[in-house]
């Protein structure tokens, strides 16, 4: 997809990889339209010159908030990024299932709900902008997951598996379907945790370039090694990343 002059719809745009995503966009070209919930990140953003939603996606309340603060522009992509890690260690502490619906909401359901309800705005093209795309962040803990983070990794997998559904549906039409699956980035969701991030400025350069090329996935940096190992071995793959 050419971005320059795209509108794009971007959840939790104000920190972390949804941010450098808007402003690598922005660069492009494309008018970046971000959600977030924190007043000064907002402010943050703002300051940046960028048009911030105020919702939080964790029910939907949120979700109506974004579609009617976004109805009546035009819409050629929607990024569902905004997400939420959540502890359910039963080694470390007894689950919250108050979070963990926190997390269902804000990873699975918010994302779906803003593609049923943008979906007509998404097919409605012009001759300016024939064509759309959905963009649905996962994380490589959807293709096998890490023991130490089940609610999370279910979350993840659930969404990858409707994104590749939905592509299927939306084959042929005006609709692409891409999903961006990052490895452990250096970000607040991480922020103590693990080795090895990358930084949120590469993995939005690799998921943008993926939009550009129109491809189906971003595999983004380690995430490529994890694919290639899934292919061969599924086992392999799922015994690995359980140790994390
Ligand atoms: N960081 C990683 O290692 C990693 C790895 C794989 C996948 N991912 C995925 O990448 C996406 C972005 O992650 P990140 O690391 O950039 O996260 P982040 O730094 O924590 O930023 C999350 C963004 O979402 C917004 N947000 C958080 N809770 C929200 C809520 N309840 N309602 C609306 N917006 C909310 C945040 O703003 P406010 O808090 O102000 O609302 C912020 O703009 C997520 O889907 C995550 O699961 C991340």
């Amino acid at each position: 997809m050419q971005l320059n002059g795209k509108t794009i719809l971007l959840t939790g745009g104000t920190d972390g990889i949804g941010l450098r995503l808007a402003r690598q966009l922005r660069e492009k070209g494309a008018s970046v339209i971000s959600t977030g919930r924190t007043p000064a990140r907002i402010a943050a953003a703002e300051a940046e010159g960028f048009t911030v939603i105020t919702a939080d996606l964790t029910g939907p309340e949120g979700v109506e908030a974004v579609v009617s603060a976004f109805s009546n522009r035009p819409l050629d992509v929607l990024i569902n990024n905004a997400g939420m890690g959540v502890d359910h260690d039963f080694r470390l502490a007894p689950p919250d299932p108050e979070q963990d619906e926190r997390a269902l909401w804000l990873n699975l359901h918010a994302p779906i709900r803003l593609i049923v309800r943008l979906m007509p705005a998404l097919r409605a093209r012009t001759p300016a902008s024939p064509e759309a795309m959905i963009v649905n962040v996962t994380s490589g803990l959807a293709i096998a997951p890490s023991a130490g983070s089940p609610v999370y990794c279910a979350t993840k997998a659930a969404l990858r598996s409707y994104t590749q559904a939905l592509r299927g549906q939306l084959k042929g039409t005006v609709v692409h379907v891409l999903e961006a699956l990052p490895p452990m980035v250096d970000t607040q969701m991480t922020a103590g945790r693990g080795n090895k991030k990358i930084s949120p400025e590469e993995c939005a350069r690799q998921i943008i370039a993926a939009m550009e090329r129109g491809a189906n996935e971003a595999n983004v940096g380690m995430v490529k090694v994890l694919q290639a190992v899934h292919s061969a071995s599924p086992a392999l793959a799922r015994a690995v990343m359980l140790r994390f």
